[in-house]
């Protein structure tokens, strides 16, 4: 190996497929990141020609997992398994939490190569927070990860995350699958979902459903737009957190919402349930 390609190793981490778009780098690409490419940031021009507000739909997103962390922290909880993290683009859940409390746990689980190779290093110094690869969707892979078991302690309660995650999921029974992840937690747990939304109405029904179709038929080949009562049955018979299933701008937000909501913000809906 010579001295110079040593010193200046790849910016293109080993595993990392730049030909083909991956959920995680579309997502950073969305939240201005810049780790993506442009087989990435073409998903998003893709779906802009029909909802050029496109961001906003990541954004939307990002902020409600930030609220939720800082909800759950300061309501006691100290254990967190966050399903499908994302690059480290804005601030990460284990930031939130363990501000609010330092001796919070934090399992990030995830499957593309970019994340975690950015994991592993973000998280090298900090002994509380793990990576743990894992597909999400299946839930014993999940439950019986061994980072998973040695870090978290599922006899306390905890908060399972799968937000900006199920709508990747193109199976009919996404219910089921949370419901395994709801029958695996100890009582007082939580569980908040964040998830692409379908609101059945005259003015953005149509918006949803052209821009599920961008997404699916784009080389990152998911994006489901599910109705409310689609996304309200995975949290199956978890009581809900006030103030419900509703658009991520309005659960618990910062303030008042100052401008007008752009019209993707309808199409992103989300909550927090708890297991009595
Ligand atoms: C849109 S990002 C959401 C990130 C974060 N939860 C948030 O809300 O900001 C979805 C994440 O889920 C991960 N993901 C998608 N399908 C997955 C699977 N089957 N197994 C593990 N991770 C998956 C992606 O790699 C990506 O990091």
């Amino acid at each position: 190996m010579s001295q110079s390609s040593a010193a200046y190793p790849s910016a293109v981490p080993v595993g990392v497929d730049t030909t083909r778009a991956s959920i995680a780098r579309v997502y950073d690409a969305a939240l201005n990141g810049k780790d993506n490419y442009e087989v990435d940031r073409e998903v998003l021009a893709q779906v802009r020609t029909v909802a050029p507000q496109v961001n906003d739909l990541a954004w939307a997103n990002r902020d409600f997992l930030i609220r939720a962390c800082r909800f759950l922290a300061r309501a006691g909880v100290d254990q967190f398994l966050d399903l499908g993290s994302g690059l480290p683009t804005a601030e990460n859940t284990h930031q939130v939490v363990q501000r609010v409390n330092p001796q919070s746990r934090v399992v990030y689980v995830d499957n593309d190569p970019s994340v975690l190779v950015h994991a592993q290093a973000l998280l090298a110094s900090n002994t509380r927070t793990r990576i743990a690869e894992a597909d999400i969707f299946r839930p014993f892979e999940v439950l019986n990860n061994a980072t998973v078991r040695n870090e978290l302690d599922f006899s306390r309660p905890l908060a399972l995350f799968h937000i900006g995650t199920l709508h990747h999921y193109l199976g009919e029974d996404a219910a089921a699958l949370m419901q395994t992840y709801i029958d695996a937690l100890p009582a007082g747990s939580f569980v908040a979902i964040a998830h692409f939304h379908d609101p059945e109405t005259a003015e953005y029904s149509e918006l949803a459903r052209n821009m599920e179709d961008k997404f699916i038929h784009s080389p990152m080949g998911s994006g489901r737009f599910r109705t409310r009562a689609e996304i309200q049955a995975m949290f199956g018979k978890l009581e809900m957190v006030e103030p419900g299933l509703v658009r991520c701008d309005d659960w618990w937000p910062d303030g008042p919402h100052l401008l007008p909501l752009s019209d993707v913000r309808n199409c992103i809906i989300g909550g927090i349930g708890r297991k009595p």
